[in-house]
Parts: C-alpha cells; structure tokens; sequence
C-alpha cells in the first residue's frame, strides 16, 4: 500500500513551520524562527509572533512542499520523478495535486499564533478537496523519534509494535511543558505528572533572562555550562526540585527564584565569568537531577519497555547523557529524533503524528468548525 503524503503545519508558537512526509518518513522540514523578534524582549510576545507567522506562512509551506518535490526526483512513484520539462509540457501532477492530507498543530500553544496555521491549513485543505488532521503539538514531540529521515536502508528504524514495544514511557521537556506520559499505544496516551508552575525551558530561558544573556536561554546556558568548574556545584549549590515527593510532577520556579536570591545577593557586582559559568552549570544540574529523579520513579511505577525523548530540552548534551544513564540502569532502549531539528519546534512531528491519524482515518469533521486549542492536553 502506498504510503500517505502529508503536509503538516505548526504556528504554536514562536517558529513558524511546515514539512512534508510520504508516511513517517520526513521529506521536507522548513523552519522560520522567529528567535530575533523575540530575544531583545527576552521571551515571546503573543501579537508579533502572529504578525510574523502570518508574514512567514505561505512562503514555509511553498519552501516545503517545493524541498519535498525535489526529493521525488530521487523516489520512484513520486511526481518529481519524471524529468521536469517532460512533466511541465504533459502538466503532469504537481505535488499538491498528490497530497493525502493537511495536518496543523490546533494546540497546546499561543492562541494568536495557533490561528494562523490553522486558518492556512483550512484554507488549503478545502481549496484542495483533501481531508483535515487536527494534531496535538506534545503528540507531536512525543512521536518525534518515529519520523524517519528519507535515506534508504534506514537501519533498526524504529517501528511500533515490531522494533519497538508498548508500553512505552515518554518524557517530554521543552520551553512550556514537563510531561510524563504513558503511551500505551499510539494514540492511547495517559498523563502520569507535568510541571505545576514553569517548564523545564521556560526556567532555562528565565535564568538566562535574569542574566540578560539572550533568548532562548537553553542552549546559551548548555554552552556556559560546558566552561565552569569541576567544583561549580560545591561554589553554588541550588535545591533540586521535587527531589522528595512522591508523584511524578515537576515544579521549577523554587529553582528560578532560588538563583534569583544569588544574583541579587551580588548586587552592585559586576558578575564575573566564572560565577556566571558556575552558576549554568549549577542551574542545568538541578534540573537534569529533578528529570532524572522522576524518570526513575515513573520507571519503577509503570515497567516500560522503553523510553521516548522529546522537546526543545532535550537537545542538551548534558541533560540527554543522564537520561539515557537512567535508562540503561533499567536496560531500557531509548527513542530519540533522528536529528536536532526534529528536536526543537517543528511540523515534521506534526506530519509524524498526523500519518497515524490517517491510518485511522481520525479526519477533522468539520473543517470550518476547527478551532484553536491553547491549553489542550493528553486526554485518557
Ligand atoms: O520544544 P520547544 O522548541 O518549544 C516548545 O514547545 O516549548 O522547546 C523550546 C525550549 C526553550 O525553552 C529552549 O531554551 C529549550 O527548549 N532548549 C534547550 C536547548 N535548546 C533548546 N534547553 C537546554 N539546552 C539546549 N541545548
Ligand atoms: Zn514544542
């Protein structure tokens, strides 16, 4: 049978992205950060992330669809296979012509920026008479290690229920969520903890803002991380959150004021290098130690067979080498995006997520009816 091709949209929030799959496998996946609107204000603000999304879109998904086509060339039965003057004099089928499906990410997100891939996407969906896909933006991260690159030969390509088996146990960290999700099969998902108060990122990018470093505050502290002290957790110890309960939520914001209280403890100071790269490191330890903390737990509650990574967290060197020690400690495989971008915000996942829709035929009703989702949330 032949796979389905989809084009999936994501505007949750502060990239605007559009990718194409032929099944799980990712043809083409194009990202519009908007990351230098954003960082002089130190996070996102709601009404230019929609401003811009609305500017970014139709040229994302011409640039997807087109990087798509392009790699037809190379696969048999696609539309760029023929040679391309030959199918431009015969009008040969364009790639809109052969999609399956629109797919658009309807939340959790920002409700501005959720309105434009969604308006997009209705729009393509009834112009092109083709069924609609409404995505949950975590269930993309969360099925984020199943998209396959388009390289033939794909080795161990993980595949649900042959290579890889139920039950299975997802962690996923990126700049609005810390959730911990049972997935008992794909598409049957049950919610064991999340964040109470600031996600994993968000306490990232909210150090780095306290240390008017940029926006997102991730990667910058992973890098000041890497230059600190062996004894940077001796010179600036910080309580690891939730250490001691028992269920398996998170909460970082006692982390986030407990560097504020050092920072403004140096008050009038200027803040040496060494203090700052100590402090990240510090910083990026509590919370790698909080998310392996809960890891281990939710590995002795619930018995995986294996463990999911994803979100924008996740892309941190440091943070990923503990988890994946958790992991082996339980002699449980761990399912990771086959590359960074795939990590971070993007619309490959969304396709991912949306192929197995389509297998179910779990199509949007009525399309002109869809509508945003800002707090959506895993449902059991
Ligand atoms: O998954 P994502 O792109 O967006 C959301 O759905 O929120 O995650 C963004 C978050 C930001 O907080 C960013 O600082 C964080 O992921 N991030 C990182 C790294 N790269 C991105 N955090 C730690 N280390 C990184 N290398
Ligand atoms: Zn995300």
């Amino acid at each position: 049978m032949k796979q389905p091709l989809i084009l999936a949209i994501d505007t949750s929030c502060d990239e605007t992205a559009a990718a194409v799959s032929r099944g799980r496998k990712i043809l083409s996946n194009v990202i519009a950060s908007q990351i230098n609107i954003h960082k002089k204000y130190g996070g996102v603000v709601p009404h230019l992330a929609k401003r811009a999304h609305q500017e970014k879109i139709d040229y994302v998904v011409r640039e997807a669809l087109m990087r798509a086509r392009r790699q037809g060339r190379t696969l048999k039965g696609m539309p760029g296979s023929q040679p391309s003057r030959a199918r431009r004099q015969a009008k040969g089928p364009t790639l809109t012509d052969s999609l399956d499906a629109i797919a658009v990410t309807v939340g959790p997100g920002l409700a501005p920026a959720l309105e434009v891939g969604i308006a997009t996407a209705r729009k393509l969906a009834a112009y092109l008479h083709l069924p609609l896909i409404a995505v949950n933006h975590m269930e993309g991260h969360l099925l984020s290690p199943l998209a396959l690159p388009n390289t033939p030969g794909v080795k161990k390509s993980p595949t649900p229920g042959v290579s890889i088996k139920f039950p299975l146990l997802a962690l996923l960290v990126s700049g609005g969520h810390t959730q911990l999700v049972l997935v008992h099969a794909i598409g049957r998902y049950q919610l064991l903890g999340e964040t109470l108060d600031d996600a994993a990122g968000e306490a990232l990018d909210k150090l780095a803002k306290m240390l008017k470093l940029g926006y997102p505050g991730g990667p910058i502290i992973e890098e000041l991380a890497r230059k600190a002290s062996p004894l940077a957790i001796a010179k600036i110890p910080l309580p690891v959150p939730m250490q001691h309960s028992k269920d398996l939520n998170f909460s970082f914001s006692g982390l986030k004021t407990a560097a504020l209280y050092i920072i403004q403890n140096k008050k009038g100071q200027t803040l040496s290098l060494n203090f700052t790269h100590n402090l990240a490191a510090s910083f990026q330890k509590a919370v790698a130690d909080s998310l392996t903390g809960k890891l281990e737990l939710a590995i002795k509650k619930t018995q995986p067979k294996g463990i999911l990574l994803g979100g924008g967290v996740i892309s941190n060197l440091y943070i990923r080498r503990q988890l994946r020690r958790v992991a082996r400690g339980h002699n449980l495989p761990v399912y990771l995006p086959f590359s960074k971008k795939l990590f971070t915000d993007n619309a490959a996942m969304i396709a991912v997520a949306a192929y197995f829709k389509f297998l179910k035929k779990d199509f949007v009703k009525n399309p002109k009816k869809l509508d945003r989702q800002p707090s959506l949330n895993f449902k059991y």
